[in-house]
Formats: structure tokens, C-alpha cells, sequence
């Protein structure tokens, strides 16, 4: 990957799998509109699709086992001491699939965000688009939010929403979801990296204004503003 300007955030990435949002990172910072550098892609599965990615992008990737660990303390522990070596000003969770303990959480509070396949409140925790399904909602999408201690339920910054049809199935709708969290990751990192956002207590700051509720990106909005 070429050398990032002097501007560039640090930033480290964390997966689990496929690591289709990671992508979305390194097209964007590719394309010159994502002013941060992926210091390290860490995953704590071996096999992870997402690893190849970085590789193929040039980056840093590391390997943290969790079944290697007896507790999920040890864990965490260990896996904020590799964080830090790289110094990041913000940790992405991309498909990051693990409870984190309070104590990690409270040590990155304000500058670690995940994106989840939902319109939070809706559908914390796993099997979002089976469970709106379900429910006949008219409407599901995705969010990007800070990390508190609540699974799923930190402050929300930035969300994208996908009519929900009638003949979806969960992977036809998984799919229409992932589209928008390709738009909204990148648009949620980046302005972060211009320093436009900020979590306040616990409550989000975008341009200087305490948000009310989370941005929503309309369908047609370019994710250059
Ligand atoms: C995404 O749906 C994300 O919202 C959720 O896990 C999935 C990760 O997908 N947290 P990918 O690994 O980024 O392709």
C-alpha cells in the first residue's frame, strides 16, 4: 500500500472473518478519500479470509489466537498490549465477533467504533436480518456506533437503511445491507480522521453538534460530503 500522508490517522482493524468492511477501508484509502493508515489488521482467527486482504493491501497483519487464552481476560489483556505497539488514535471493529471485557472497552471509550448489520436499536447481537424478517419490519439497514460496555448498544453515529421486500430472504437482504455498510464505514471513519467526531459522555458530536439521533445517509448522498 503506498506511504499515507503525514495527515493520515492511525488506525488499527480488527476482524473475524471475511473482512468485506476492511475492504471498504483499504478501497477508500486507496482512492485518496480516506485520509487514515490501517497500522495492523488483527484477527483472532487463524483462518480469517479478511488476513489475505490486508496482505494483498500491503499491511501489517496479526494473529491472536483467543482459544490459546484461558480466560476472556487474558485475552483482552493481551490483545490491547498488541493494539497499542501500534498506537492507533482509533480501533474499527469490522465483523470483530467477540464480547469484549468492561475493562478494554473503557480503555479505548471514545475511539473504537463498530458496524452492525441493523438499525439500532433493532436487532442487537447475531442473526439481524433473520430476526427483521421475522418481524415484517418495512425497513432494516446498518449503524455505526461507538463501543461502550453495552453489546450493540453504544452511542449511534451514522446509519443507512434498506427497504425490506417481500420476497427477501436473509441472504438476499444480508446482501443489500453489506452495500450500505461499504458506504457507511468508510464516511464514519473518515470523519473521524478530520477530527469532526467525538463521543461525548454518551453522546455523539459531529461537527460541533451534539447529535439528537444518529446520521442517516439518504440513498443518493455521495460519501464525499
Ligand atoms: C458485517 O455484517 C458487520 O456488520 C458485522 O459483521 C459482518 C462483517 O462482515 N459486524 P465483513 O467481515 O466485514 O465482510
Amino acid at each position: 500500500m503506498p506511504e499515507p500522508s503525514r495527515a493520515a490517522l492511525p488506525i488499527v482493524v480488527l476482524i473475524s472473518g471475511r473482512g468485506s468492511n476492511l475492504q471498504a477501508l483499504i478501497d477508500g484509502i486507496q482512492a485518496g478519500s480516506l485520509p487514515v493508515s490501517i497500522r495492523a489488521v488483527i484477527s483472532n482467527r487463524p483462518a480469517a479470509p479478511g488476513l489475505e486482504r490486508a496482505r494483498q493491501a500491503g499491511i501489517e497483519t496479526r494473529v491472536l489466537d483467543h482459544r490459546t487464552y484461558s480466560s476472556r481476560e487474558h485475552f483482552d489483556d493481551a490483545l490491547r498490549a498488541l493494539i497499542d505497539d501500534y498506537q492507533p488514535a482509533l480501533v474499527v471493529l469490522a465483523g470483530f465477533m467477540r464480547i469484549l471485557t468492561p475493562a478494554f472497552v473503557a480503555h479505548y471509550r471514545g475511539r473504537m467504533v463498530n458496524i452492525h448489520p441493523s438499525l439500532l436499536p433493532s436487532y442487537p447481537g447475531l442473526r439481524t436480518h433473520e430476526r427483521a424478517l421475522a418481524e415484517r419490519v418495512a425497513e432494516h439497514g446498518a449503524s455505526v456506533h461507538f463501543v461502550t460496555e453495552d453489546l450493540d448498544g453504544g452511542p449511534v453515529i451514522v446509519q443507512a437503511a434498506v427497504p425490506v421486500r417481500t420476497d427477501d430472504d436473509p441472504d438476499r437482504l444480508a446482501a443489500r445491507v453489506l452495500e450500505q455498510e461499504h458506504r457507511l464505514y468508510p464516511t464514519a471513519v473518515r470523519w473521524f480522521a478530520e477530527g469532526r467526531l467525538h463521543l461525548e459522555g454518551d453522546r455523539v458530536r459531529l461537527d460541533g453538534r451534539l447529535l439528537d439521533a444518529p446520521v442517516r445517509l439518504p440513498d443518493t448522498e455521495p460519501t464525499g460530503t
